[in-house]
C-alpha cells in the first residue's frame, strides 16, 4: 500500500482523477470500478473535465459500481444509478450499455448479485477500482462483519452507515434504505490496482485505523492491506492521525513511478 498525502481535497480529487486517466490512456478498453459518496464528486468533475478539455475518451471503457440501494429505481433521484448519470456518465462518452451497477430492484436479488460477479467476470475483471471510505470503515456497503472472501450481494445497512447516507433522503436517516447490494470485499481485492480517495477531517480517525490498524473484518477497509496494488489518496485534514506521514511523504517525493504525478495540475 501507498498513501499520498496532498495539499487539499481539491488536489486529492485531482490525483486520484489524474491517476484514472493515465490509466486509461494507456488502456482505453479499462475496466473501471466506481464509486459514490460526496468524495467521489470531485472526481467526477476533474474526469468530466478532463473529457471536455484535453478529450479523454471513454468510448471503450467499462464501468462496475460497487453498490446500489434495494429498492430504488434507476430513474430515482437517491439511486446510486441516478447518482452515476448526474455527476459522471452524461458529462463524457461512455456508452450507458457499458456502465454498470447492481440492479437493487432485481427480484431475485441472489441472482442479480451472481449475474454481476459474472458481468465483471466476462469483462476481463476490474483493472482499476476507485473506493470511499465509510464512518464505519467501510469499502462499498461492506458493514463490519463483512467476511474478507465475500462476493457480491445483499447486506443490511448499520444506523451509523445510514446516518451518514442521510442527505439524499431528505435529512432523515430512517428513510435511507436498510439493505444495500455490494460488491463483496474478495470482489474488491480482486482488482488488479485500487485506490482509494479520503477527505476531511470526519475520516481522519477512522482512516488511520483502516490502514495502520490490525486487519479486522469490523473494518472491511483493513482488507486492502493484503491488496498488492493500492494507493490511498488523502488530504492533509484527513491524514492528522496518520503515524507514517513523514515515510509516506518521502516516498510520494521520490519515488521514479510518481514523477508525472507530483507537478499539481488539474
Ligand atoms: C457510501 C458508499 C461508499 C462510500 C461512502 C463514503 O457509504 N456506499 O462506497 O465510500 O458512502 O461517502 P462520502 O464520500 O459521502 O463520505
Amino acid at each position: 500500500m501507498e498513501v499520498i498525502i496532498q495539499p487539499s481535497a481539491d488536489d486529492a480529487a485531482a490525483l486520484v482523477a489524474r491517476i484514472v486517466a493515465a490509466r486509461m490512456r494507456l488502456k482505453p478498453d479499462l475496466v473501471l470500478g466506481l464509486a459514490t459518496g460526496r468524495t467521489m464528486e470531485r472526481v467526477y468533475a476533474c474526469l468530466a473535465r478532463m473529457h471536455a478539455d484535453h478529450s479523454l475518451d471513454f468510448a471503450r471503457c467499462r464501468t462496475f459500481n460497487l453498490d446500489e440501494y434495494v429498492g430504488l429505481a434507476p430513474d430515482d433521484p437517491r439511486s446510486y444509478r441516478y447518482y452515476m448519470n448526474a455527476k459522471l456518465f452524461t458529462h463524457i462518452n461512455i456508452p450507458r450499455a457499458q456502465t454498470f451497477l447492481p440492479d437493487g430492484m432485481a427480484r431475485d436479488l441472489g441472482a442479480e448479485c451472481r449475474a454481476y460477479e459474472q458481468r465483471i467476470s466476462a469483462a476481463g475483471g476490474i483493472d482499476l477500482q476507485l473506493l470511499g471510505l465509510g464512518v464505519v470503515g467501510h469499502i462499498g456497503f461492506n458493514e463490519p462483519l463483512s467476511a474478507m472472501q465475500s462476493r457480491t450481494r445483499e447486506k443490511a445497512l448499520t444506523p451509523q452507515t445510514r446516518e451518514q447516507n442521510k442527505e439524499m433522503f431528505n435529512g432523515d436517516p430512517e428513510r435511507v434504505p436498510h439493505r444495500a447490494l455490494t460488491m463483496g470485499v474478495g470482489t474488491i481485492l480482486d482488482a488488479r490496482e485500487v485506490v482509494m480517495l479520503v477527505t476531511g477531517a470526519a475520516k481522519a480517525r477512522i482512516l488511520a485505523q483502516a490502514i495502520e490498524g490490525p486487519i479486522t473484518a469490523m473494518i472491511s477497509a483493513t482488507a486492502l492491506q493484503l491488496h498488492p496494488n493500492c494507493k490511498v489518496v488523502v488530504d492533509e485534514a484527513a491524514a492528522v492521525h496518520l503515524k507514517g506521514q513523514e515515510y509516506y511523504r518521502w516516498v510520494f517525493e521520490h519515488e521514479p513511478e510518481w514523477e508525472e504525478f507530483r507537478r499539481s495540475e488539474t
